[in-house]
């Protein structure tokens, strides 16, 4: 971080003394005022919920640029990396910071698949669950468990645990998602194939069974490896902020991944892919596209509670980069699998497109995000609806684990600890119970 030769000024009009704020630059993108000296020096917290304009810490592995509908992975346009890479070659990037030559990638991938299974007793977890427990249910706790069996490595203050931790995760999230989607469908579980690709292996997973060969369909196996690397990282979404924060008490990698898991489930959050498979659904049945005006009433009025799922960003005001890339992946997959007139892929157009010329959306800057298309591209190859959360934090584990390492690895970094505003009762004496 740079410091600007600009300072800021707080000045207070009841003539209590001014503070200057260092400000500081990053490589890109808006610039930070320093506040860590300001409670000490004037006794005045700064108020941010939600945390519309806070930096919560310095970072140097993906940018987005929320007004150009710009996504960078350690400065390479997911366009790029989305047609140039395979999701284990962004693994490798954002955990490193550039991406594998040919021998480098070699050993990556062959280090993640040697740790694809996972222990046995792993098994004994699920068994617990009824059979239609939702898998974010499910994941939550078997991720969480997953600490139980790697005692060897859950000292998050050392590299080499870092790094077999990381491996881990990566190597065994495919096979937790595929088990407990096995689980819930009263089928066997499906053990993993070393000589099948990372996007190969996790549809094994899912779709074979001991009964018959399975050959993994390449589109498919495509498009999954893409839905991966458009969901590996982005930057302080509220998973990845819970996934520091946890991490920052010197929890355990696997703890604090199955954290960042819980808060990923959230309709606002990963949450919304399934939110918004089921609202097209819903508009599908009650009547299709000629219900979009309707729906769209709907959404307008605030007392309606309802909004359009896999629209809106936070940061994206502009067209989500990932989306366009969803769309493009939808296309191929439905034309591939000749569902090129799958209804709610028309309806999901025809909804965008009424949407973009609605002053209701232009003017709040509301876009589809990358849980528009995401739905029809996994339920169009057999994924269920309830799994797509799953499927997301399963590619989202390697930003997770990425940023959180480059966190502990920051000598400056404290437990994240915020203050508040108190506006409770101030010091009261309890009354005996007769006086209450
Ligand atoms: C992800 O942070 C990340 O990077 C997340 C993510 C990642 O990769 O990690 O990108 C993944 O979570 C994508 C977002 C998925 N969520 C959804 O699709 C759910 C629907 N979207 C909204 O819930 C909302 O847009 C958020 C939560 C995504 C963003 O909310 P903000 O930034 O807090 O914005 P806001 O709620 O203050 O909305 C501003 C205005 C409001 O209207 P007014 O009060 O100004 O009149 O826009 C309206 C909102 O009511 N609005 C919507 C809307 N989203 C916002 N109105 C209808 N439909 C929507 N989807």
């Amino acid at each position: 971080m740079t410091p600007s030769d600009v300072k800021a000024t707080l000045s207070f009009s009841d003539g209590s003394p001014a503070m200057d704020l260092p400000v500081y630059k990053g490589s890109v993108g808006p610039d930070v005022i320093d506040i860590r000296k300001l409670y000490a020096q004037t006794g005045k917290f700064t108020y941010d919920p939600g945390f519309l304009s806070t930096a919560s810490c310095q970072s140097a592995i993906t940018y987005i640029d929320g007004d150009k509908g710009e996504l960078l992975y350690r400065g390479y346009p997911i366009e790029q990396l989305a047609t140039n890479c395979d999701y284990l070659e962004t693994c490798y990037l954002l955990l490193n910071g550039e991406l594998p030559n040919a021998t480098q990638k070699t050993e990556f991938t062959g280090l993640v698949t040697k740790h694809t299974m996972v222990n046995e007793q792993m098994q004994f977890f699920l068994r617990g669950f009824r059979r239609d427990a939702h898998p974010m249910a499910v994941m939550t706790g078997l991720v969480g468990g997953l600490s139980a069996f790697y005692h060897d490595s859950t000292d998050i203050t050392n590299p080499e645990h870092r790094e077999i931790s990381a491996i881990r995760l990566i190597a065994k999230m495919p096979t937790l998602v595929a088990m407990a989607y096995k689980y819930g469908i009263g089928q066997p579980y499906i053990y993993p194939k070393n000589d099948l690709s990372y996007a190969a292996n996790f549809t094994r997973m899912m779709f074979a069974t001991p009964c018959e060969d399975y050959t993994p369909n390449d589109v498919v196996v495509r498009a999954l490896d893409r839905i991966f690397i458009l969901h590996a990282d982005h930057e302080q979404n509220a998973s990845t902020s819970t996934v520091r924060l946890c991490g920052s008490s010197g929890t355990n990698p696997f703890a604090a991944i199955a954290a960042g898991v819980a808060c990923l489930w959230g309709p606002a959050h990963g949450g919304a892919n399934e939110a918004a498979l089921n609202m097209l659904e819903d508009i599908q049945r009650s009547g299709g596209i000629e219900k979009i005006g309707e729906f769209i009433k709907q959404v307008k009025d605030k007392n309606s509670g309802i909004k359009l799922m896999g629209f809106g960003h936070r940061v994206y005001k502009n067209y989500d980069p990932r989306a366009k890339l969803m769309r493009e992946t939808c296309h191929e997959v439905l034309n591939a699998l000749g569902l090129q007139n799958d209804p709610l892929f028309k309806l999901a157009m025809a909804l965008e497109k009424i949407a973009l010329e609605d002053d209701y959306f232009v003017s709040r800057k509301l876009y589809p995000n990358v849980d528009f298309y995401s739905g029809i591209v996994q339920r169009a190859i057999g994924i269920p609806v309830s799994l797509f959360t799953a499927i997301f934090a399963l590619a989202r584990t390697v930003g997770w684990i990425a940023q959180l390492n480059e966190m502990i690895g920051d000598p400056e970094y404290k437990i994240g600890r915020p203050r508040q505003l108190f506006n409770g009762s101030v010091a009261r004496d309890v009354k005996p119970i007769a006086q209450r």
